[in-house]
C-alpha cells in the first residue's frame, strides 16, 4: 500500500505529481491555513506531511496521529513545529536550510537601501503627483550605508551571506551569535564578535538573522531600542517574535531610532495598531524567500526530504536526528 501523505497548502502541479509516484497524495485544494482542529482531521490516517511555516503543528497535532512519521517544513524555520515532542514520538521533523540563504540576505539588502534612502517613500510621493518642484536641495535625505558600522545579530548562514554581499560597501561589521565564530570566519567577513548591547549601541544599522527559540523571543525589546542610536536603522527579516512589535512602534513614533524595514511581524498577517501609518517604516509581507529560483530549490527539497522519510531512509535536512527516538 502506498504512503498516504498530506499536502496543507497547493504546491506547484509537477511536485505533487513526483509525490504522486510514490505516495497517496491528499492536498488542501482550499489553499488556505487550516485550524487546529481542521488538520487533525485532514491529518488523521496520513503517514507524512508537508506544511508551511505558518502551519501550527501543536503537541496536540503531532499526538493526534499515531501512523505519522514525517513532517516536512517548507521554510528553513520551523519554530511552529513542537519539535521536542515530535522527537518524543518519532516523528522526523525536516526544513529546507541552504537554498534561500542569499535570496534572503538580499531582501535584507533591498530593506536596508530601501530604508536608508527613503526609496518607498519617494515612490509613494511621484506616484501621488505630489513632486512638483522638480530637484530639491533637501527632498528624502536618507543616510549613507557605506562606511556605516553594521551590526548583525544571528551570524548563521544568512547573516554570513548578507556580510559577504556588503563586503564592497566598506561597512564595519559586528555580530553577534549564540556561539562566537572562529577566528578563519571572522576573518573571511571582517567581522567582530560582540555583546548584543555593545552591537546595539554602535551600530547604524541592525539586521537580525537568528532564528527563534524561546532565548530570542523579544530580544529586541524598549530597552534594546534605547541603546540604539537615534540615526540607526533596524531591519527584521528573521522572525516578527524576536522583536516586540509594540515597543517598536512606539521607538519608530517617538524617533528613538530613525527607521525600520520588516518583513516579519509578531502575528502574521496582523500588524500592530499604527505601525503602517508610520512613514519611517518599510514593509513587506514575509517574502524573504520568495524569488523563482529559491521557491522551487524549496520545493523539490521539501519533497526530497518528505520521500525519503517516508521511505525509511534518513532525510537530508533531518533538523531532530539528535533526539528522535527511532520507533
Ligand atoms: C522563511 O521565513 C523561512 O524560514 O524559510
Amino acid at each position: 500500500m502506498k504512503a498516504r501523505i498530506y499536502l496543507t497548502r497547493v504546491l506547484p502541479e509537477h511536485l505533487i505529481e513526483r509525490l504522486s509516484e510514490t505516495c497517496d497524495v491528499t492536498v488542501n485544494r482550499g489553499d488556505l491555513k487550516l485550524s487546529e482542529d481542521k488538520l487533525i482531521e485532514a491529518i488523521r490516517d496520513m503517514d507524512g506531511v508537508i506544511c508551511l511555516l505558518n502551519d501550527s503543528i501543536t503537541e496536540r497535532v503531532l499526538r493526534s496521529n499515531p501512523n505519522l512519521k514525517v513532517v516536512a517544513n517548507f521554510g528553513v524555520g520551523y519554530n511552529n513545529i513542537d519539535v521536542k515532542v515530535a522527537s518524543e514520538l518519532g516523528i522526523m521533523v525536516t526544513n529546507t536550510p541552504g537554498v534561500l540563504d542569499e535570496t534572503t540576505a538580499e531582501l535584507a539588502l533591498s530593506l536596508m537601501m530601501a530604508v536608508s534612502r527613503r526609496i518607498v517613500e519617494g515612490d509613494t510621493y511621484v506616484r501621488r503627483g505630489e513632486w512638483t518642484t522638480g530637484w530639491e536641495l533637501n527632498l528624502f535625505q536618507g543616510f549613507d550605508l557605506h562606511h556605516k558600522t553594521l551590526g548583525i545579530i544571528g551570524f548563521g548562514n544568512i547573516g554570513q551571506a548578507l556580510a559577504k554581499m556588503l563586503s564592497g560597501f566598506s561597512m564595519p561589521i559586528l555580530y553577534h551569535n549564540r556561539n562566537r565564530l572562529s577566528e578563519a570566519t571572522e576573518t573571511l567577513y571582517n567581522a567582530t564578535y560582540s555583546s548584543k548591547d555593545d552591537l546595539l549601541s554602535r551600530s547604524d544599522i541592525v539586521s537580525l538573522h537568528c532564528p527563534l527559540t524561546p532565548e530570542t523571543r523579544h530580544l529586541i525589546t524598549h530597552r534594546e531600542l534605547q541603546l540604539m542610536k537615534s540615526t540607526a536603522i533596524l531591519i527584521n527579516t528573521a522572525r516578527g517574535e524576536v522583536v516586540n512589535e509594540k515597543d517598536l512602534y512606539e521607538a519608530l513614533k517617538a524617533k528613538t531610532i530613525w527607521a525600520a524595514g520588516l518583513d516579519v511581524f509578531e502575528r502574521e498577517p496582523l500588524l500592530h495598531p499604527g505601525l503602517a501609518d508610520l512613514n519611517n517604516v518599510t514593509l513587506l509581507p514575509h517574502i524573504g524567500s520568495a524569488s523563482v529560483e529559491t521557491r522551487s530549490r524549496m520545493g523539490t527539497m521539501v519533497v526530497d526530504n518528505l520521500i525519503a522519510g517516508i521511505s525509511g531512509n534518513t532525510p537530508a535536512n533531518l533538523v531532530n536526528a539528535a533526539d528522535l527516538i527511532r520507533r
